[in-house]
């Protein structure tokens, strides 16, 4: 973010709301009280200037602690010239003038929200566009229910533009580019409503910790969170929601064209039926026939998520491993039943063209080429996944055994 614009903003939108307060009722009308506000003020002003004498750099809190400061004393003014008190909540200056806000406190308001009265508090949101001007209750023509997330890079811009055009108007596109060309994009008509999130060779987990936070993204009922280099030839969105929603599928994915590439038994598409949710595979594999691999798994190249799914498998994801490898097989911990709710929808099917991206980008290093770093990493993060997942379940029964012995 550009620091200076935010402080020149900041210090006109300080300028705007300290005359906005003095101008409308927080004046006091009596010439004495108004002396003592204006000198509290004063005060306020001398101490911020002072604070920013001494430390010039911090200009920013300095204006934070000047505003707080008037605030506090703008309050109290108020309450000596209308006489208010607590213990009388209905007297008529309640109505007219400012209450004392330090008395809100809300503990079943949102963390960290406890001071605003609960209904202010706006604790979800979503990614519409809005206009400039006019009413915003009138900004959106449309809200869409579906949100669909691709992680490209300008290269794939054929085959996004492709797949994009499989997802109608009720989906929100969002791009999230890997590497940093996002205007180019504007090649193509429905560019312009997409949004565009730009970080130079981040992962697809990486931008969904960060940009698809659950209470972010609370508009939608499904999200997409696809890679790039899906063949999307045998898939419509629409139709896809439809099946997701007659089988209950919390957690999906559409089936892989089996004559591509190495895939699990799971993901292969089968012929002649809508949705799979359980398989089998190689001896041995499946521990019982409930469990990843053989049910209650989808892999992380095009999974779909319900919204009470996804507000889950977001907290799931781990800020540092960002190639989401071995997510896949602990998204059961998210739905209930797995094998019942997570599935692979045969009918509306895609194909993995596994073209060479980000996996491509890292770097050569001790004689390694650099595709060779990140799929060390990927295996590495995948362990480290396992581990921690385990150690945490460890001490989670810990803590309840200890607690129950006590
Ligand atoms: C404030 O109100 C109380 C009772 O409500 C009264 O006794 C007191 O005189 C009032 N003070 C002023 C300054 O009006
Ligand atoms: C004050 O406001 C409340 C809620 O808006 C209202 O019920 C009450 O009648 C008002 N009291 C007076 C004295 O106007
Ligand atoms: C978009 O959603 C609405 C409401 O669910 C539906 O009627 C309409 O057919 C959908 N559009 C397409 C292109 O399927
Ligand atoms: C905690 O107790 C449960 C059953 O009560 C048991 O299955 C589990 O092994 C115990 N875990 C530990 C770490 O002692």
């Amino acid at each position: 973010m550009n620091i200076n614009l935010f402080k020149a903003t900041k210090m006109e939108f300080d300028t705007r709301y300290r005359k906005g307060n003095f101008g409308r009722s927080s004046l006091p009308k009596n010439p004495n009280e108004t002396m003592k506000v204006l000198v509290t003020i004063a005060v306020g002003v001398l101490l911020g200037f002072f604070l920013g004498v001494s430390f010039p750099s911090l200009s920013l809190t300095r204006l934070n602690i000047t505003t707080a400061l008037i605030h506090d004393f703008v309050i109290i003014g108020d309450k000596s010239t209308t006489n208010f008190t607590q213990d009388n909540p209905s007297s008529t200056s309640r109505n007219q003038t400012t209450t004392d806000v330090s008395q809100i406190w809300v503990p079943s308001n949102p963390k960290g929200a406890e001071r605003l009265p609960p209904g202010i508090v706006a604790s979800e949101s979503d990614l519409y566009m809005r206009r400039l001007w006019g009413k915003p209750s009138e900004d959106l023509t449309s809200e869409p229910k579906y949100l669909v997330t691709f992680t490209v890079g300008y290269y794939q811009r054929n085959n996004i533009d492709l797949a994009v055009k499989k997802f109608s108007e009720n989906f929100t596109i969002l791009l999230f580019h890997y590497d940093g060309r996002t205007s180019e994009w504007d090649e193509f008509e429905w560019s312009k409503r997409a949004i565009h999130v730009s970080a130079i060779k981040q992962t697809k987990w990486w931008y969904a910790k960060r940009f698809l936070h659950p209470d972010i993204v609370a508009a939608y009922d499904y999200i997409f969170i696809w890679d790039e280099d899906l063949g999307v030839e045998h898939f419509d969105a629409e139709e896809y929601i439809k099946l997701v929603r007659k089988y209950d599928l919390e957690i999906s994915q559409p089936g892989l064209e089996p004559n591509r590439g190495t895939t699990w038994q799971m993901t292969k598409r089968r012929g002649g039926q809508d949705v799979h949710k359980i398989t089998e595979e190689k001896p041995g594999w499946c521990s019982d026939p409930h469990l990843p691999p053989c049910a209650a798994f989808v892999e992380i190249m095009a999974p779909v998520f319900s919204r009470d799914a996804w507000r889950c498998v977001w907290h799931m994801i781990q800020n540092d491993l960002v190639h989401g490898w071995g997510l896949d097989l602990a998204l059961r911990r998210c739905v209930e039943p797995a094998h019942e709710r997570i599935g692979v929808v045969d009918a509306q099917w895609i194909v993995h063209q596994t073209v060479p991206s980000l996996g491509n980008q890292g770097q050569a290093e001790e004689g390694k080429a650099p595709w060779q770093g990140v799929r060390q990493r990927c295996k590495n993060e995948w362990e480290m996944f396992r581990n921690r997942m385990e150690n945490a379940e460890k001490t989670y029964y810990n803590s309840i055994n200890s607690t129950e012995h006590t």
